[in-house]
């Protein structure tokens, strides 16, 4: 009924007219393009009554689309739909389930190319970005396919004659998954592939800024869990703000609640969760660090930091903020490093070619500048970069220049080093020792992805050891950035231990139960106790 008031008042009173570039892919999505609003939130039926969320192009400032987010009332039905969800999913086998993610991993790839093309347009992220983001959901699903066929428990021997022991995992119930900007499909797929595999229903609460690729995900697996007869409520979505996340995460009906955001948020929601004694998986701010060695092979390691600085216009969690350069190879790096930066091209994201995007908000623009700004007081040295684009084309939206600076101080202590800045600045410190470096490395409260660079296999045995890095990606010879999704990726200290997509990261997405059974005559106590009168 609502979805039906805001749709017919929509086409009636408010119809928009919007870009072409964006209406090919919106329509491509089944995203109506003529709707003054669009219903945010899914639970089997489409609704969304509460306050508007404006998605807005980063490139051009053009408004998109006006989403209308939850009202409490709606997070608590779509929540109680889920729970529904769950009670249903939980008795289908697991490897029926991962028919169900086999088709809709196929549904997904149909569609990747326009749906990376919606990241790029709702984001701000370049296509081949934007494409590679959809590939991980689709990789992930494909991972969760074999999974669900490989959720296994344990037989454990007992020290009683007669008994068993095995440990048991079943389904958790509903899991939250509360995303990021930066990431508007892949992480919703790292949680929503494993958890389902684990018999879990989902509950989505995006970004209240990439609200329509949340909408084009939901409607491709909605179609895909209709199909099968199974409830929508398996993928649910609530768009909507700071009210709708604190809802999911007091809820006592989810019992798992995966946030992915700043380590302010992440603190905060890490608590809440704790307190009522659920799970969580946190995924919190990276200040990640490539670290140089003299005898590193230079054509590879120069183009890595510069993807890994620059990729997603310095928008990942991963990205390299941070750069170690041994003192001896330093100059030659530098020189190498800022003659690629000048070739940088910059532009529209959906543009074949481009390299650069826009950062996502008009806010980041000036977190950037102020990050700038401080480098500049604290007597940095600007090597390339620190400033907003001022060409007319690129006027309208919220670019800047990818920026190199060699601050004063190496103290990691220092705010330069040891905070996040979401945008393409590139600290630089020099060192003599590889030792040094990993001091620095590890000095900062994040500690999400690290990379070293050598051809030398004792300073690699280091890296990766104990006295090495302690960050949760530990790579050699690769970038910061880019992590497969067979590993599980996540990090360590104030980025918050979580871990999801590959490796363990399933065990986290069901209750575990060590199951005794004795299939004796006797009922003897463990520990030889004896308690007979
Ligand atoms: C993130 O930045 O939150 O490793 C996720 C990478 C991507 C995922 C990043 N596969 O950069």
């Amino acid at each position: 009924m609502i979805l039906l008031r805001h749709t017919v008042c929509g086409t009636l009173r408010g119809a928009r007219n919007l870009s072409t570039r964006a209406s090919a892919i919106l329509s491509a999505l089944d995203i109506p393009v003529g709707a003054a609003e669009l219903p945010g939130v899914y639970d089997g039926q489409w609704s969304g009554s509460g306050d508007v969320l404006e998605s807005v192009c980063p490139t051009t400032g053009e408004v998109l689309a006006r989403v209308r987010s939850a009202t409490p009332h709606e997070v608590h039905e779509a929540l109680g739909k889920s729970k529904e969800a769950y009670l249903h999913l939980r008795t289908v086998p697991a490897p029926k389930r991962g028919e169900l993610l086999r088709q809709i991993r196929e549904a997904l790839s149909a569609k990747r190319d326009v749906l990376g093309a919606l990241v790029s347009l709702e984001m701000g992220k370049i296509k081949t970005e934007g494409i590679g983001e959809v590939q991980e959901f689709v990789d992930i699903c494909d991972y969760a396919v074999g999974l669900s066929r490989m959720m296994n428990g344990r037989v454990v021997a007992s020290e009683r004659p007669g008994h068993t022991i095995l440990e048991v995992p079943n389904p958790i119930g509903v899991v939250g998954v509360l995303t990021a900007f930066n990431f508007p499909v892949a992480v919703y797929g790292w949680n929503f592939s494993l958890s389902v595999a684990a018999g879990n229903a989902n509950v989505w609460k995006p970004s209240p800024s990439t609200p329509l690729c949340s909408i084009a995900v939901t409607k491709i697996i909605a179609r895909v869990l209709e199909k099968n007869g199974l409830p929508g409520a398996v993928s649910t979505l609530i768009t909507g703000g700071k009210d709708v996340g604190e809802a999911i995460v007091a809820s006592r009906d989810v019992p798992l609640v995966s946030f992915t955001g700043s380590e302010a948020v992440g603190r905060v929601v890490g608590k809440a969760v704790q307190s009522r004694f659920g799970k969580s998986i946190l995924e919190l701010g990276g200040n990640n660090a490539s670290i140089v060695m003299p005898d590193a092979d230079m054509p590879l390691a120069v183009p890595a930091v510069f993807f890994g600085a620059i990729g997603t216009a310095g928008q990942r969690c991963t990205s390299t903020r941070r750069l170690y350069l041994h003192r001896a190879i330093a100059p030659k790096f530098l020189d190498t490093l800022q003659k690629l930066y000048a070739t940088i091209s910059v532009g529209d994201p959906l543009v074949d070619g481009t390299l650069l995007g826009p950062l996502h908000t008009h806010a980041a623009v000036g977190i950037y500048s102020d990050a700038v700004d401080r480098l500049r007081q604290s007597g940095a040295e600007i090597l390339t970069g620190g400033r907003k684009y001022d060409h007319a084309s690129l006027s309208q939206g919220n670019f800047v220049q990818p920026t190199i600076s060699v601050p004063k101080t190496t103290d990691p202590a220092d705010m330069i080093w040891s905070t996040e800045t979401f945008a393409p600045i590139l600290n630089v410190g020099l060192f003599d020792e590889l030792e040094q470096a990993i001091e620095w490395n590890n000095a900062v409260p994040q500690g999400l992805s690290s990379s070293l660079w050598t051809r030398d296999v004792r300073n690699v045995g280091k890296w990766i050891g104990p006295e090495g890095s302690d960050a949760g990606i530990v790579n050699v010879n690769v970038g910061t950035s880019g992590a497969e999704i067979g590993a599980a990726f996540g990090g360590n200290k104030s980025t918050g231990w979580g871990r999801e997509s590959g490796g363990d990261a399933w065990k986290q997405y069901v209750r575990w139960s060590a199951c005794t059974v004795n299939f004796s005559d006797a009922a003897p106590l463990a520990q030889g106790v004896d308690f007979s009168t």
